[in-house]
C-alpha cells in the first residue's frame, strides 16, 4: 500500500511539473508569437497535453491508489472488529471459566475440610500411608490411643508391629497393594510408643487419585484390648462353671457313697474298745474317709453348692484360730498378724472361710518349704479398693484379708491358671490342684472376690475381699468334742438306701427312738399319723417326688412348731438356704460321724444339755 502511494504521490509530483512546464511552454509560445510576428510558429503543441494527460493521469492514479488504500484500510478494520468482537467474547468466557474455578476451588476447600474433619473426628485410629507404608497422615486418636504425633511419624514407616505378628500382617498388606483386597476386622497386636502391647482390629482398603490410580492405604485401627480382656474372663467363668457344674454332680453321689462308709465306721467304732487289735486300723481308715470328705467338700465349695450355714461372724476370730490351729503342724514357717480392731462382721459359713484359708497356708507353707514368714492382714474396705481390678464389685463396705508369704513367688506363665480346678505345680500325692478352685467359688459364693499378686522369687499376696455385714456378731457355740446323746424321737427322711441304713443305727446307738421314711410324701403321712410322738425330723433336702422344701412346709402346716434339721450332699440353687431362711432349724452336711449328727440334734432340740450324758 505504502508503494502505491508513494508511486501515486511521484507520479502527481511529475504531472504539477509536467503542467508548470506546460503552461509555461503555451504562455512561451503566444509571447513569442505576439512580438516576434509567427517566427517561432513551429514549436510542438501536442508537448503541453501530454504534460496535462500525463498529470491528469497521476491525479486517477493517486485517486484509484488512495481508493484502493481506503478499502483496504475498510477490511482491516471490519476483520480487527471481528477479532475484538471475538477477543471480547473470549474474554467474558475466560472471565466465567475463572469465577467457575474459583467455586470449584472452595468447594473443594470445603470437601477437604470435612473429610479433614471426619478424619479428625473418627474414634478409631486413622492412618494413611502410601504404597510404600510411609505414613502421611495419622489422626489425633491414633496419638491418643498409640502415641506418636504425626510430626514424628510423617513420611517414615511406623515400628508398631511385634515381631510374631509381621508375617501374617505382611500377607494383608502385599494383598491390599498388589489386589486391592481390603480387610475387615483382622484382629491382631500393636505396640504403643511406650512398649505397652494392645489388641487392635484393622480394616484397610487401598485408595486411588483422581486418575484411578492406587495412590495409597486407608488403615483404620480399633483398640479391643478391654473386649479382649472380658472375652478371656467370661471364657474363664464359663469354663470353671461348667467344671463345677460336673464336679458338684460328682461329689453328691460321692458324698452319699461316703455317707455310708462313715456311719458305718462310726458305728464300730461306738462298739469297739481301744485296746482291741483292729481298733487303730479303724481309727485310719475313718480318717482317710474324713480326708476323701474333705476332697468332696472342696468340689462342692468349688461348685459353689455348699454354703449353709451363714451367720454374721468376725474374720479376725476364724483368722486367728485357724492360724493358731496351722501354726501347730507347719512349724518352720513364723506367723504374724496385724488385724484391724474395728473390723466390720461378715456374713459367712465359718467352715467353708476355714477351709479357704486353711488352702491358703498350705499354698504359703509349700512355697516356703525352707522356712519363712506368713503375714496375715486384715482391713475395713470398700467396692473402690477394687476399683482397678478386673472385677465389677457390688458398691458397698468390705472387709479384706491378706495373706502374704515370702516364698518362690508364681510364675507369670502360670498366674492366670492357678484358680482352674485340677491345676497343679505340685507332685501327684501333695497336689491335686483344687484348693485355690474351692477357694475361689467359696468366696464368690459369699459375694467376695479373691486376687493374687506375686513376683517370681519374692513372695505371693492373696487379697480377700468380703462384704461387710450389718449384724453383729454371732455367739459360736463350744466345739464340743464329745459324743452327746438324746432319749427322743426323730424322724430320719431321706431317699438314699445306705443313708437311711446307717443313720437308723446312728441314732439308735444315741438314744433316739427312730422313724424312717424314704420320700417327702412318705415323711408328711408318717409325721401326720406320729405327730404327737416326733420331737425332730432330720430331712434331705434333695428327693425325686416330693423334695424337703415341700415337705417341710406340709410338715408346718400340721405343726408349725415342727423342728426339722436339714441334712444334703449339696443343694441345687441354694435350695437348703432357702428352707433354712423359712425357719428349719439347722443344717448338717453330708457325710456326718456320729459326733457331727450328736451336736447338731442337740442343738436343733435346745433341750437342757446337763441332762445328756456326754460320752468322749
Ligand atoms: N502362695 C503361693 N506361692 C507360690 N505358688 C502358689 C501359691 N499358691 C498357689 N500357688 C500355685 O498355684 C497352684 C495351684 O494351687 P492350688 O491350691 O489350687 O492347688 P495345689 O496346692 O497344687 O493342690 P491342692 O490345694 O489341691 O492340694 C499350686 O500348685 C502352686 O503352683
Ligand atoms: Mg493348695
Amino acid at each position: 500500500m505504502r508503494k502505491i502511494r508513494f508511486a501515486s504521490i511521484y507520479l502527481f509530483t511529475l504531472s504539477v511539473v509536467f503542467y508548470v512546464l506546460g503552461t509555461y511552454t503555451v504562455y512561451h509560445t503566444i509571447a513569442m508569437t505576439n512580438s516576434i510576428n509567427h517566427q517561432y510558429l513551429g514549436y510542438p503543441e501536442y508537448l503541453h497535453l501530454v504534460f496535462f494527460l500525463v498529470g491528469f493521469l497521476a491525479l486517477c492514479s493517486i485517486y484509484f491508489a488512495e481508493k484502493m488504500e481506503v478499502n483496504v484500510l475498510s477490511q482491516t478494520n471490519a476483520a480487527l472488529e471481528k477479532e475484538i468482537n471475538k477477543r471480547n467474547q473470549t474474554g467474558d468466557e475466560l472471565r466465567k471459566s475463572e469465577e467457575m474455578n474459583k467455586e470449584l476451588y472452595a468447594e473443594a476447600k470445603r470437601a477437604e475440610e470435612v473429610y479433614r474433619s471426619l478424619l479428625h473426628s473418627s474414634a478409631d485410629a486413622i492412618v494413611i500411608y502410601d504404597l510404600e507404608g510411609k505414613a502421611g497422615y495419622i489422626s489425633p486418636v491414633f496419638t491418643q490411643i498409640f502415641g506418636w504425633t504425626l510430626e514424628e511419624v510423617k513420611g517414615k514407616r511406623i515400628s508398631f508391629v511385634p515381631e510374631f505378628e509381621k508375617e501374617s500382617t505382611m500377607a494383608i498388606i502385599k494383598d491390599l497393594v498388589e489386589k486391592g483386597t481390603p480387610c475387615h476386622g483382622f484382629e491382631t497386636k500393636r505396640y504403643t510408643k511406650d512398649g505397652r502391647l494392645l489388641d487392635v482390629s484393622i480394616s484397610a482398603s487401598r485408595y486411588n487419585d483422581h486418575q484411578g490410580s492406587p495412590t495409597g492405604l486407608l488403615v483404620i485401627l480399633r483398640d479391643i484390648s478391654e473386649k479382649k480382656r472380658l472375652e478371656a474372663q467370661l471364657q474363664y467363668t464359663e469354663r470353671i462353671e461348667a467344671i463345677g457344674t460336673l464336679a458338684g454332680g460328682i461329689a453328691h453321689d460321692f458324698n452319699n457313697l461316703m455317707m455310708g462308709m462313715l456311719g458305718n465306721i462310726s458305728l464300730i467304732l461306738y462298739e469297739t474298745e481301744p485296746v482291741n487289735p483292729h481298733y487303730e486300723k479303724l481309727i485310719n481308715i475313718e480318717k482317710l474317709i474324713q480326708s476323701g470328705s474333705k476332697l468332696t467338700k472342696q468340689i462342692l465349695g468349688y461348685a459353689r453348692k455348699g454354703k449353709y450355714e451363714v451367720k454374721a461372724v468376725s474374720l479376725n476370730q476364724i483368722v486367728k484360730e485357724s492360724c493358731e490351729t496351722f501354726g501347730r503342724i507347719r512349724k518352720n514357717i513364723k506367723i504374724h498378724w496385724e488385724f484391724a480392731q474395728d473390723l466390720l462382721a461378715i456374713k459367712a459359713d465359718e467352715s467353708q472361710i476355714e477351709q479357704v484359708l486353711m488352702n491358703l497356708y498350705i499354698n504359703a507353707a509349700d512355697a516356703m518349704s525352707d522356712g519363712g514368714d506368713l503375714l496375715l492382714q486384715t482391713m475395713n474396705a470398700t467396692h473402690m479398693e477394687m476399683s482397678d481390678k478386673r472385677y465389677d464389685p457390688k458398691p458397698g463396705d468390705y472387709v479384706l484379708l491378706k495373706v502374704i508369704d515370702n516364698g518362690t513367688g508364681i510364675d507369670e506363665k502360670i498366674i492366670d491358671r492357678i484358680f482352674e480346678p485340677f491345676f497343679t505345680t505340685k507332685e501327684m500325692e501333695r497336689g491335686s490342684g483344687l484348693g485355690l478352685a474351692s477357694a475361689y467359688g467359696i468366696i464368690k459364693g459369699h459375694g467376695g472376690y479373691i486376687d493374687v499378686d506375686s513376683e517370681k522369687g519374692h513372695g505371693t499376696t492373696f487379697s480377700i475381699f468380703l462384704p461387710a455385714s450389718g449384724k453383729s456378731i454371732h455367739e459360736t457355740l463350744e466345739n464340743s468334742e464329745q459324743i452327746i446323746k438324746g432319749d427322743e424321737t426323730v424322724l430320719l427322711v431321706d431317699d438314699e438306701e445306705i443313708v437311711i441304713d446307717v443313720g437308723v443305727q446312728i441314732l439308735e446307738k444315741l438314744g433316739y427312738t427312730v422313724f424312717e421314711a424314704r420320700s417327702g410324701r412318705e415323711a408328711v403321712r408318717v409325721f401326720n399319723e406320729k405327730r404327737d410322738k416326733i420331737d425332730m425330723v432330720i430331712l434331705d433336702v434333695i428327693m425325686p417326688d416330693m423334695g424337703g422344701s415341700e415337705a417341710y412346709e406340709k410338715m408346718k402346716e400340721i405343726d408349725p412348731e415342727v423342728k426339722v434339721l436339714l441334712s444334703s450332699g449339696y443343694s441345687i440353687d441354694g435350695q437348703a438356704n432357702e428352707i433354712l431362711k423359712r425357719g428349719c432349724d439347722g443344717f448338717i452336711q453330708k457325710p456326718f460321724n456320729m459326733k457331727d449328727l450328736s451336736k447338731k440334734i442337740r442343738e436343733v432340740l435346745k433341750k437342757d444339755e446337763s441332762s445328756h450324758t456326754p460320752f468322749s
